[in-house]
């Protein structure tokens, strides 16, 4: 008898799927402690730069030539840690708050939902634990279609957008069995098929050492 394919199978096949394994804590601390030697990244910096990279699957290598936005930012310490690393300068650090924090480096202030840039204007787009496409920072529902809106209109045709974590509301493909990570994700995939043929979607499952999952959201834009 044929098997079914199963709703899994199926988002799998249709968006591109991969799964790895997140840097263990120890592995991440050597790192750190390279990367300020090396470069000489304060502690904050090396420890944001590492999370970046490896969460977001991002070498500084290959954002050399890319204009690149960084949505909910925070203190912005991934560009401080690039501008010392590779001499980048063509990346804008973006939040909603300006952080008592006299380190913060913020070049726009703004909502995510209503990004103050012109069309197509950024080679990559990164959110980091940050915006309302995010549950764990009190992820606003009503937030998720226009900043998902946002994010597809503003990056240029041939670019990127990462959001990192996405819970998928599904352990087989990443995050908790959380049923509003369903809804969310949901939110996200109906956002990416109405906006345009011409996006590509991947999941990326990251596992960490203690067996749990955060998911990568990849989208292309052909
Ligand atoms: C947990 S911090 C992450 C900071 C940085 N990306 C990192 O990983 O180190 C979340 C950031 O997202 C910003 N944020 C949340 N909602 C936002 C929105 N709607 N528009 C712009 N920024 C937002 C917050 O102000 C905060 O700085």
């Amino acid at each position: 008898m044929e098997r079914k394919i199963t709703q899994n199978e199926k988002v799998k096949e249709l968006f591109g799927y991969e799964e790895r394994n997140e840097l263990t804590w120890k592995q991440r601390g050597v790192i750190e402690k390279k990367m300020q030697e090396l470069y000489g990244l304060t502690h904050d910096e090396a420890f944001v730069f590492v999370l970046y990279c490896t969460n977001l699957d991002v070498k500084p290598e290959d954002l050399k030539e890319k204009k690149v936005l960084d949505v909910g930012s925070g203190s912005g310490y991934f560009k401080k840690s690039l501008e010392k690393i590779i001499g980048k300068s063509d990346f804008v650090n973006f939040d909603r708050d300006i952080f008592e924090d006299e380190d913060q480096s913020l070049d726009v202030l703004g909502l995510a939902e209503s990004l103050p840039f012109k069309d197509e204007s950024f080679d990559l787009i990164l959110t980091h634990c940050s915006t309302p496409v995010m549950l764990a920072t009190g992820g606003n529902f009503e937030l998720i279609a226009p900043t998902v809106k946002e994010l597809l209109r503003v990056v240029s045709r041939g670019g990127t957008i990462k959001i990192y974590p996405v819970d998928f509301g599904d352990k087989e493909l990443g995050g908790l069995a959380n049923p509003a990570g369903r809804e969310m994700f949901g939110l996200i995939k109906k956002e990416i098929q109405e906006a345009d043929r011409n996006f590509k979607f991947k999941i990326i499952k990251i596992k960490s050492e203690l067996g749990d999952y955060g998911t990568l959201i990849e989208i292309k834009k052909n």
